[in-house]
């Protein structure tokens, strides 16, 4: 695959995050059930990945199940558990040859152990993999993260390890599932939905949001290749003023 020129490849997000989101939709537009758009997203799962790590990008990281979504019909959940095996199982491959590292976020516990067994051995395998980082958020909230983050904190400073002076940014950051990755730079969410739904809420602090109507299954190359054209565009101040931060030509 050619790079659209029009992207900077000396100017790319290190870290770009998606909420795949439209799936039920798309499947109910064709008259099928919803987990029939599922299973087509995973198409675009594989595009996306592929592109990305072809692009260069050196982190991605994908909202593939949430907290939240466990509330849902046990027919749905069970259905998405079982395409997760068989993906991952699946795509190990795809991802020993294109040398990325498969990683994985949230309460992987709570998932089922065949679910949890094969995203480990995945893991495993591609764990010397060092051209993109694939993260998949299973199971995952921002909020259930923090409270993590928060527990580990008061568990050290109790045991005398921690006092208050040593909490800071850093060191937040290190005791999220996130540690020693960038911030999320480019966040992106299909659908048309404008909202985060619990993902990443201390990491995308400053990151650029890019809203497309597609929905999740007919996201493709081109597609993430605009959202990060778009980004590229963006002015981005972090608190100065436009001034301060426009290149001396
Ligand atoms: C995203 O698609 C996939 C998951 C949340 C697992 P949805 O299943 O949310 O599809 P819509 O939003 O109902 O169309
Ligand atoms: C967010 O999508 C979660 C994932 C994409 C995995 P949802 O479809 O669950 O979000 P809401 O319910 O519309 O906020
Ligand atoms: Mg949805």
């Amino acid at each position: 695959m050619a790079i659209d020129p029009r992207i900077d490849t000396l100017r790319l997000p290190q870290h770009v995050a998606v909420i795949m989101d439209g799936n039920g939709r798309w499947a109910k537009q064709r008259g099928k059930l919803r987990t029939f758009g599922h299973t087509n997203g995973v198409k675009a799962v594989r595009e996306t990945v592929e592109t990305a790590a072809e692009i260069g990008i050196p982190f991605l990281t994908l909202y593939a199940f949430s907290t939240e979504n466990w509330n849902r019909p046990k027919m749905e959940v069970s259905a998405l558990m079982t395409l997760l095996v068989r993906t991952i199982h699946k795509e190990t491959k795809t991802l020993m040859d294109n040398n990325i590292r498969l990683n994985a976020i949230g309460d992987l516990d709570s998932l089922p152990k065949s679910c949890h067994r094969e995203l480990n051995e995945a893991m495993e395998r591609t764990s010397g993999n060092t051209r993109m980082t694939l993260t998949l958020a299973l199971s995952y909230s921002a909020k259930w993260e923090l409270v993590q983050m928060v527990r580990s904190i008061v568990k050290d400073a109790r045991a005398g390890a921690l006092n208050e002076r040593d909490v800071n940014e850093a060191l937040i950051a290190q005791r999220l599932c996130t540690a020693g990755m960038p911030d999320v730079e480019l966040l992106i969410r299909t659908s048309g939905e404008h909202r985060v739904s619990n993902f990443l809420l201390w990491q995308i602090a400053y990151a650029e949001f890019h809203f497309t109507e597609k929905l999740w299954p007919d996201f493709g190359a081109a597609d993430l290749e605009q959202a990060i054209i778009d980004f590229q565009g963006r002015e981005r101040r972090f608190g100065k003023i436009s001034e301060q931060v426009r290149e001396v030509v």
